[in-house]
């Protein structure tokens, strides 16, 4: 597989890059306009390998993806690249519109141009993969069943909602003009390299600096939890044997609520990196609720497992015990991502 990966500077997008590499992709290039949530140190790991090239740009940019999937003979695209963070897109939809929308659209456009330019074989060899979220399917009641591909798109946030737009526009283009698209619908990620700003780095984070660890509303909404490294083998699975035009759901079979996760992490901090006194449970702060928060979020992978024989193979608590770890390893990367952006984030979001 010779194939772009945008985005491929944030969390997802740099483990993939890595399990690509490590699985025997022949090229990976990665397109990143390295925003605040994109950081080169992510990709250190894979700095040094020949088959490996970072170009800084943005997927707004129509003849740049062009230019690199002709001249590096490229035969698939998975696009990572987006504004991600629910909370950011309550503060300032309209960068997540252009982005998440305007972006795909641009990245479809350059794909039909140069499909146009290829023969026969080597437009049924080509994928597009769009990385989408479950958060396009809405929110779920304790008793509902769980999302699956069939569900109705029902967005609550204007994340979501650019991300639903965004996976719209990549159907029409299968059904408009023949575009080889595939849709992975994924579950809450965790793992080494996820900014901050999202759940469980930030209570690592915030844990470890003496603040507090702020749940929203009642905390008992539900995610259900996937290891990114689970997600990137569904990723390349759904390249490798997924069906141009259909969508594939992807999670962990994991359904936790949010203060179950929160205190889960205490334990661990208190277990690996004890407080002089007393458990980080202390930290805990229940602060006002997200407007407009999904209650909970849970996937039926039935169709990737029976279809692509596809199956997470992480544990969440082993998982998470990992994550907790990692962090503790990595301080200076934590350090290095919390810059002064970061920063101004958290004194305006959260006081
Ligand atoms: P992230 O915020 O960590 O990374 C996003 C990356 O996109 C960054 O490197 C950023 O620099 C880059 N980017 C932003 N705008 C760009 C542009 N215009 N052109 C090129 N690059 C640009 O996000 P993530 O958590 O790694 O998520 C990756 C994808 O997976 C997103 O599409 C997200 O919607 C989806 N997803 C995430 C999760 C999750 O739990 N994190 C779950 C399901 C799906
Ligand atoms: P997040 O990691 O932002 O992912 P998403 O909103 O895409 O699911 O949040 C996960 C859950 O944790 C979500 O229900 C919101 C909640 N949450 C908090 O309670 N406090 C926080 O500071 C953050 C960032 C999230």
């Amino acid at each position: 597989m010779r194939i772009l990966v945008t985005g491929g500077a944030g969390f997802i997008g740099a483990n993939f890059v890595s399990f690509l590499l490590s699985t025997g992709a022949e090229r990976v290039v990665v397109l990143d306009a390295l925003t605040y949530a994109g950081n080169l140190g992510n990709l250190a790991p894979v700095r040094a390998d020949p088959r490996y090239r970072f170009v800084k740009g943005s997927i707004l940019d129509r003849d740049l993806v062009e230019a690199l999937l002709e001249e590096e003979g490229l035969d698939a695209v998975a696009n990572l690249a987006a504004e991600s963070h629910v909370d950011r897109s309550i503060r300032g939809p309209e960068t997540f519109v252009e982005t998440n929308v305007t972006g795909t659209l641009r990245l479809l456009e350059a794909v039909r141009a140069v499909l146009a330019r290829r023969d026969a074989a080597a437009r049924s060899r080509f994928r597009y993969l769009q990385v989408s979220t479950d958060e396009v399917f809405g929110s779920l009641a304790p008793a509902d069943p769980k999302f699956r591909e069939t569900t109705p798109y029902a967005p609550n946030s204007p994340y979501a909602a650019s991300k639903a737009g965004a996976d719209h526009l990549v159907r029409a283009w299968h059904e408009t003009y023949g575009l080889p698209t595939l849709i992975s619908n994924c579950s809450n990620n965790y793992g080494p390299y996820q900014f901050p700003e999202k759940l469980i780095p930030l209570m690592i984070h915030n844990a470890l600096a003496g603040k507090p660890l702020p749940v929203y509303g009642d905390g008992r909404q539900v995610r259900d939890w996937l290891h990114v490294s689970d997600h990137c083998a569904a990723l390349a699975a759904i390249l490798a044997r997924g069906v141009p035009g259909q969508s594939y759901a992807v999670g962990g079979n994991s359904e936790r609520t949010n203060i179950d996760v929160v205190v889960a992490i205490c334990d661990l901090l208190d277990r690996h990196r004890p407080r002089n006194a007393g458990s980080y449970r202390d930290q805990i702060a229940f602060v006002a609720d997200r407007p407009g928060h999904d209650r909970r979020y849970a996937i039926d992978a039935q169709k990737i497992a029976r279809d692509l024989g596809w199956r997470p193979s992480r544990d969440f608590a082993h998982g998470l015990e990992e994550t907790v770890l990692w962090y503790l390893d990595h301080g200076d990367w934590v350090r290095d991502v919390t810059s002064g952006a970061y920063r101004d984030w958290v004194a305006e979001h959260y006081t």
